[in-house]
């Protein structure tokens, strides 16, 4: 049964500016307001370069704004935290020194669940993402896509409320991508988790997320709002994309944020 998660995720004027000695400032991300209801799933869209990253780290606390605050419930973010997993734009994250099953353990080491229930719990999302066979494996002995399922394992052993996907399937071939995007709806409809995904594709946020946010170019800013739905929303994705409703919904989407991003 999907449990009834209450967190909502408020950012409060967030913004950033880089700043390095002996360089310009770069100002990524304007004051941001945004509200997140617990278990939606929502898709950042926007040109490279507007600060997508930028967000994602403020919230997954990796980050701390130059101003503005995040809130999960009641709690300021300050810091990363158990309730918050993440995955990278990048698979690079992963400990190379560690197996598959040390990775995924990580977040569970950190909280000092004890072995029993940890090796419980790796194994569980391990088997969810189909690498159950190679637990053992060094994370270098994976391809791209497995080292992608091993980072999203990661995030899920935690059993956050908050998921934040940095374009975890954007360095993947078309059929993988495809695979670990129904894997995403399913994890998501099972766990009740609250998504936040940062995507270039207008055809994935449409397929996966239930609103879509449209950043403009640096600084970032919110320039759209959008609610994902439409009659057939729950077939499966091979059957949604050839869907008359679901392709005029994503060319609708496409044409309002006037970008030529596929
Ligand atoms: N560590 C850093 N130091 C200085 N500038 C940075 C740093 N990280 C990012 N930036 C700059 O901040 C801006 C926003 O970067 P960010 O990575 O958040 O963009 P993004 O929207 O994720 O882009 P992409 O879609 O290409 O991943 C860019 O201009 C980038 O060059
Ligand atoms: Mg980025």
């Amino acid at each position: 049964m999907t449990e009834q998660r209450v967190a909502d995720l408020v950012l409060d004027g967030v913004g950033h500016t880089y700043r390095s000695a002996g360089q310009a400032p770069v100002e990524a991300l304007a004051a941001t307001d945004l509200t997140i209801r617990a278990g939606e799933f929502v898709a950042l869209v926007g040109p490279s370069g507007c600060g997508k990253s930028t967000l994602l780290e403020i919230v997954a606390g990796l980050r701390p704004p130059a101003h503005g605050r995040v809130l999960l419930g009641d709690a300021q973010v300050v810091g990363p935290g158990r309730r918050r997993g993440v995955v990278f734009q990048q698979s690079s994250s992963l400990l190379p020194w560690r197996t598959v099953a040390g990775n995924v353990a990580l977040g569970l080491e950190l909280a000092r669940v004890p072995r029993a229930r940890r090796a419980e719990r790796v194994a569980a999302e391990l088997a969810r993402v189909g690498l159950a066979d190679v637990a053992d494996r060094a994370v270098y002995e994976l391809s791209g896509g497995m080292q992608q399922r091993a980072q999203i394992a990661r995030a899920l052993a935690a059993d956050p409320d908050v998921l934040l996907l940095d374009e975890p399937f954007g360095a993947l071939d078309t059929f993988t991508r495809e695979r670990l995007q129904e894997e995403l709806r399913g994890i998501w409809r099972e766990t009740g988790t609250t998504v936040l995904l940062v995507t270039h594709s207008v055809e994935e946020a449409v397929l996966l997320a239930t609103r879509v946010i449209v950043f403009s170019p640096r600084p970032g800013t919110v320039v759209g709002d959008h609610r994902i739905d439409f009659t057939r929303r729950d077939e499966p994705a091979a059957v949604l994309r050839a869907d008359p409703e679901f392709v005029a919904f994503a060319a609708r989407l496409r044409a309002s944020i006037g970008t030529t991003h596929a």
